[in-house]
């Protein structure tokens, strides 16, 4: 961006066009709210039109403008809306979005909510050509391969002489591969003036915006063009077809710039990355990554392959391997996966570790504490050192309330324990395997909560004589298995 276009004065309005019917996407929810790399197509065209600081940011709703309205809300605070009952045509949108604004002077811009990929840098642009030019009317144009469909650019030498619509073109007219993107700047007082003179008589009876451009030339006011190189920038977005190829297109540049900027992508084609996501240098993505919402990794962590993360915060030099998590943090160094599945409320120490089949929500996970295999760890609090051992289970519902339960420092919860919560196992601690735990256990000591083993002699031999087993029963010796043997001296040592 050049000094100049910091230097830009705001724009007394920006008029968003909204209230189309999107019918093209066959959804029930406003085309206007289907997402581009994580955010709305709204959204964009709302920031975009920001960057102008206008003193006025209407966006002209109609079509479930409930819907629109209500996400409006939430993005911004000083979005207007201004209703179009019918959709009467380009025209009658932007007159609908004048009407509530009363008199004023400046420059007014036009642009689309279903234009994901313009950004504010190329509108600044556009206000400055315009200002440069000193034009009543300045719009935004593009070459294209395709241009059927569009309003086609008639041009006179250097200057604009107005627009004409693909299906009010002649053939000639449309071998023109110069296209209107819908996106102008407007002299207030040329825009009102214009609208007003607007008539229905063409091919699809509507009051079209493009028609201003005819009248101020034809009432010799300076109307120029602006081209934009960047063809993207105009593209709409009418089906889910143009959707996808507008992801594609969206992901393909989100993830150029990270890799300019340091990270490694093993497979980029299989690597999806969200518009807010932040990475830091000498992170590596393996295939099959898929970064939402704000999730961000820190330096040299490894993402993947296969694992889908939202709103994660990755600490650095953490790995994550196989992993599925929403609105968790890891910590730096810290271990995940492969397959593991973080739940909202997750925070997983530094050097800790979630592994294997392990499921986590509403965790806190301390420094170095390790939950490797097979558990469930729900509304669990897990102090630093502590080792949660294979198949344990945090019980922390019991069909009416949830319960938190804590396992103190360097405690230590043998396999296949379920704690019933909420019970408190004290610092330094040791559950034995299998245990039922429905008390607390005091700091140091021992638990065992299960059945004692009773051992019936003969009996195989007994009850199923015929059978392979009480024929291999009968063949041994009754010695210790080696290894089993050497674990056992080894213990004792
Ligand atoms: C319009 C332009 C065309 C340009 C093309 C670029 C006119 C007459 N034609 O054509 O020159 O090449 O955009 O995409 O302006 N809308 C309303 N209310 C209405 C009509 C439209 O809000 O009454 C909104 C739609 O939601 C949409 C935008 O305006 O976001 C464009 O409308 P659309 O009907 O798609 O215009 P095009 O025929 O594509
Ligand atoms: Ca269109």
């Amino acid at each position: 961006m050049s000094n100049t276009d910091n230097d830009l004065a705001p724009v007394a309005a920006v008029v968003v066009l909204a209230a189309g019917g999107g019918t093209r996407m066959k959804s029930s929810t406003s085309k206007l709210l289907h997402e581009v790399a994580g955010k709305s197509m709204l959204s964009y065209s709302v920031s975009a039109a920001a960057a102008l600081a206008p003193e006025h940011l209407v966006v002209v709703v109609g079509h479930l403008r409930e819907q629109v309205t209500g996400h409006l809300e939430q993005l911004s605070e000083t979005v207007t809306t201004a209703v179009q009952e019918d959709q009467l045509g380009t025209g009658h949108a932007v007159a609908c979005g004048l009407d509530g604004l009363g008199d004023f002077e400046g420059d007014v811009v036009v642009t689309y909510a279903d234009v994901p990929m313009l950004t504010g840098d190329t509108l600044r642009q556009l206000v400055a050509v315009h200002r440069a030019h000193h034009n009543s009317v300045t719009v935004l144009t593009a070459r294209v391969d395709d241009p059927s469909g569009y309003g086609r650019i008639l041009r006179d030498g250097d200057g604009i002489t107005g627009i004409v619509e693909h299906k009010d073109a002649t053939d000639e007219q449309r071998a023109i591969d110069e296209i209107n993107s819908g996106i102008y700047v407007f002299d207030a007082v040329t825009l009102r003036e214009g609208l007003a003179s607007l008539t229905t008589d063409n091919a699809q009876g509507e009051q079209y915006l493009t028609d201003v451009l005819t009248f101020a030339h034809g009432d010799n006011r300076r109307v120029g063009a602006h081209l934009i190189e960047d063809v993207w920038q105009t593209e709409g977005v009418n089906d889910r077809v143009q959707l996808a190829r507008m992801n594609l297109e969206m992901n393909r540049r989100i993830r150029d710039a990270w890799m300019l900027a340091g990270v490694t992508m093993v497979d980029p084609a299989s690597t999806w990355i969200d518009v807010d996501v932040d990475l830091a240098r000498d992170v590596t993505l393996h295939p099959g990554v898929i970064l939402q919402g704000a999730t961000t990794v820190g330096e040299g962590a490894i993402i993947g392959p296969n694992t889908t993360l939202m709103n994660v915060e990755v600490g650095a030099g953490a790995e994550v391997i196989r992993t599925h998590g929403s609105f968790a943090v890891i910590g730096e160094g810290a271990s995940v996966g492969p397959f593991a599945y973080l739940r909202p409320g997750t925070e997983l120490g530094r050097k800790g570790k979630i592994g294997t089949f392990v499921e986590t929500k509403n965790a806190v996970i301390g420094a170095g504490a390790k939950v490797p295999h097979l558990t469930y760890a729900g509304d669990a609090v897990i102090d630093e050192g502590v080792n949660i051992g294979a198949g344990t289970i945090f019980a922390n519902y019991d069909g009416v309330n949830k319960s938190t339960s804590h396992v103190g420092r360097d405690a230590f919860v043998g396999s296949n324990t379920v704690l019933v919560a909420p019970v408190d196992i004290g610092p330094g601690a040791l559950v034995g395997a299998g245990s039922t735990v429905t008390d607390d256990v005091p700091a140091g000591s021992l638990a065992l909560a299960r059945g004692r083993q009773r051992n019936i002699d003969g009996w195989m031999v007994e009850r199923r004589p015929d059978s392979k087993a009480a024929a291999a029963a009968a063949d041994h010796d009754g010695s210790i298995h080696p290894a089993v043997q050497e674990s056992r001296d080894k213990k004792k040592a």
